[in-house]
């Protein structure tokens, strides 16, 4: 019996070693790896920079008090802020501190300009923001808060995709409303530019913040946040995940406006941004920065697409939908996802279920075409057998 609390229905495997698009199990199987940690290795397993990077901080300096200025963090943060509609990074070891640290600055924000009734944040049906007890009330999905009451106040939730009630919902209370720019574990939902920018206005309109998390989606779809298509700029935006590489890294880019509250001793992490996740965090900006690769990333998701878009052409009653954009994809089956992933597993290919029925597909950024077909070629096979 295994000593580690049952929170997760593990899969009866392991891994021994990593590389690229690649695992392998103890037996010497070799799966084709698209849950990458759940979109976390975005760059695939045992990046060649990556451990170069890590190795390189280990010998130097693996961690010291946020007391003390972490030369790799200000880095990090510079690079971040310069590329981005951000003036300041906050830095968390996970997306669900990312996103706290994005409600207290939002709260924090009306406090200190006189307004401290505005402190309720407007969420959506159907969302995830993390564990911590903020986040899933923020969310209030009844699967993750059962048992986890008293609820946490100051989230009012309307339906996804209904602007009208959105208006509706915004009262003196209101302090930002909060969104994922692409609803991962909701089912690879992309939010339409045309609907971000719809929730900009509102917000401008009110005087309200937007949050827009995007823990799953940035870096992926080809742009360097999912939301820059839209032509907006948010006010907060959490990131983690992918931005590591793998390494616990996690942070909450903010605007040098909403950022006034923040003072010195109004948040904190001993172990936010320390020198080893900060290398490796600017290890992966190293490869997202260079020239052509965010371009790479559209073209290879444009050819994923095309791919699943012929099988679920070929086989329209197995394969609902395919979402996403770029290389964060969804495939809404129309038979059980979850038999649908365990029959992948049988050949060897490794998804994630979502909510609506979808399959989670996140290759690596660094991901070839030919890895592409195999997904794709392996994906067919299911489809044909569930015929
Ligand atoms: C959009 C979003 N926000 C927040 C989180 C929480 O991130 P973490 O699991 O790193 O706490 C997740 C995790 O899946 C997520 O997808």
């Amino acid at each position: 019996m295994s000593s580690i609390l049952g929170t997760y229905a593990r899969k009866n495997i392991s891994f021994t070693k990593g590389k690229g698009s690649y695992l392998y199990a103890e037996n010497g199987d070799k799966y084709l790896d698209f849950v990458q940690g759940i979109a976390t290795n975005i760059l695939g397993h045992c990046h060649e920079h990556l451990i170069e990077a890590i190795q390189k901080q280990s010998k130097k300096l693996w961690h010291i008090s946020n007391a003390f200025i972490i030369p790799e963090q200000e880095r990090l943060a510079k690079r971040l802020t310069d590329n981005t509609f951000a003036d300041f990074a906050c830095f968390q070891n996970s997306g669900t501190e990312a996103t706290e640290a994005s409600i207290k600055i939002a709260r924090k924000y009306f406090h200190k300009i006189g307004k401290p009734e505005k402190n309720r944040i407007i969420t959506f049906k159907g969302a995830f923001h993390g564990r911590t007890l903020a986040a899933l009330f923020a969310a209030n999905n009844p699967k993750h808060t059962e048992g986890f009451g008293p609820k946490v106040d100051g989230f009012d939730q309307v339906p996804f995709a209904d602007h009208e009630a959105v208006k509706k919902a915004i009262n003196k209370n209101t302090a930002a409303i909060m969104i994922e720019t692409i609803m991962g574990e909701g089912g690879i939902k992309v939010v339409p530019d045309f609907c971000i920018k719809g929730l900009r206005d509102i917000c401008d309109e009110h005087g309200i913040l937007l949050i827009l998390d995007e823990v799953q989606c940035a870096y992926r779809t080809g742009n360097f946040f999912a939301f820059e298509k839209s032509g907006i700029a948010p006010d907060i935006v959490p990131i983690a995940k992918g931005i590591g590489g793998g390494f616990p890294l996690g942070a909450c880019l903010v605007t040098k406006k909403v950022s006034v509250g923040m003072t010195p001793g109004t948040h904190g992490s001993t172990f936010g941004g320390n020198p080893l996740a900060c290398a490796v965090g600017n290890a992966v900006l190293d490869i997202i920065f260079k020239e052509g690769f965010l371009e790479d990333v559209k073209k290879k998701g444009k050819y994923f697409d095309e791919g699943l878009n012929k099988i679920k052409n070929k086989y329209p009653k197995i394969i609902g939908e395919i979402r996403g954009i770029g290389l964060i994809k969804g495939l809404k089956v129309l038979v059980d996802n979850v038999e649908f992933i365990k029959k992948l597993m049988n050949h060897k290919m490794l998804t994630v279920k979502a909510e609506e029925n979808v399959i989670r597909l996140f290759p690596p950024l660094i991901v070839q075409e030919k890895e592409l077909d195999e997904a794709i070629g392996k994906i067919e096979k299911v489809c044909e057998e569930l015929s």
